[in-house]
């Protein structure tokens, strides 16, 4: 029997949190060893130009990203691992798609309408980024996208673009399931518990990088907000700050949410924080140490993008075939 497969990414457009860790990049380790799947993981260099970049700061940060996901377990011996801009594959099918996207399923977008707050003049590549998302999954025939909450409406905009084609020409796509784990599906930012943990967001307290050093680690969880009262007790309505570290504590720990409010009953905010502080520092360091690793040895890195891109762009190219052939070019 096929295999299925597996797609997802994540954009270079700032420092990789454990938001994108437990959200997406956890679960794609855990598919990788599947038998079930074959995966292919992203580096999507084009969905980061749709808010302004440095071109020098975008460089170092692609390679960050792309030597992360193999510091975070991805082997390229059993995933496809590559850069969206090295497969032209992506951007043409975007177009394609565009030309069957309404407008006004865009502008309904909840990431458009908050990112676009942000530019003064909105740009349509804002806007169209969610059609390169579906091209982007679409491309290599994908069944399942491990992804957090936030990109539940794009892949269900992904999926309304695959019908749309689908009913208009012959059906070639297949309609991609998202698959989203209940337990890390929206971690929330430190600084602001109503919002999600975002890479982009101009205050670094509001996250913990992967590759936040222990001392920058001790000092986002002592600044973190915490809820009035004292008691550290699982209630995201009533207590989302502490709900959101306790979270944290029980992804990194593997311990259950109600043995954390035991072990913690009668104790200050400031001691779990001291806890959380360390057990975080103590779960990041085995993806620092191979960071390290990797980054000593970027003809590693390197030959893993190129064959990433080989592989990918093989696929790519026998999708655009179906879709050329369906829509009539010659
Ligand atoms: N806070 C989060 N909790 C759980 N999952 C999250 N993801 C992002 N933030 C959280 C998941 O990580 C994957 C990659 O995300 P992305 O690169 O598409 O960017 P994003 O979702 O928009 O994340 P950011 O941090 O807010 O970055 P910017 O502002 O640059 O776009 C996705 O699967 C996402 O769901």
């Amino acid at each position: 029997m096929s295999k299925r497969i597996a797609f997802s990414a994540v954009a270079p457009s700032g420092n990789i949190h454990i938001g994108n860790y437990f959200g997406a990049i956890r679960q794609w380790v855990k598919l990788q060893n599947s038998e079930e799947y074959k995966t292919i993981f992203c580096i999507v260099d084009e969905h980061a130009i749709t808010v302004p970049q440095d071109p020098k700061i975008l460089r170092s940060k692609i390679i960050e990203v792309a030597t992360l996901y193999l510091a975070a377990g991805i082997d390229p011996k059993k995933s496809i691992v590559f850069i969206q801009s090295h497969v032209l594959e992506h951007t043409e099918l975007s177009w394609i798609l565009n030309t069957i996207t309404p407008v006004g399923e865009l502008q309904r977008m909840t990431q458009f309408k908050d990112k676009s707050k942000k530019q003064r003049s909105v740009l349509s590549g804002l806007l169209n980024y969610p059609v390169l998302m579906a091209a982007d999954i679409l491309l290599y025939k994908t069944d399942v996208v491990p992804i957090g909450e936030d990109q539940l409406q794009h892949i269900e905009l992904t999926r309304t673009i695959a019908k749309k084609f689908n009913t208009r020409y012959n059906s070639i796509f297949k309609i991609p399931e998202p698959m989203i784990n209940k337990d890390s599906k929206r971690i929330m930012s430190l600084d602001d518990p109503s919002k999600k943990m975002s890479k982009s967001a101009d205050n670094p307290a509001n996250y913990i990088a992967l590759l936040d050093s222990p001392e920058e680690i001790a000092k986002k969880i002592k600044t973190a907000v915490t809820d009035s009262g004292s008691e550290i007790k699982f209630d995201p309505k009533e207590k989302p700050a502490i709900s959101n570290l306790m979270t944290i504590f029980s992804l990194f720990s593997e311990k259950p949410m109600d043995q954390i409010e035991k072990e913690y009953r009668n104790k200050k905010y400031s001691e779990f924080k001291e806890d959380l502080t360390n057990i975080i520092i103590e779960g990041l360091e085995p993806i620092r140490k191979k960071y390290d690793e990797i980054k000593n040895n970027p003809d590693l890195l390197d030959s893993v993008l190129r064959n990433g891109a080989k592989d990918a762009k093989r696929i790519a190219m026998e999708t655009m075939d179906d879709v050329h052939r369906e829509i009539g070019f010659i």
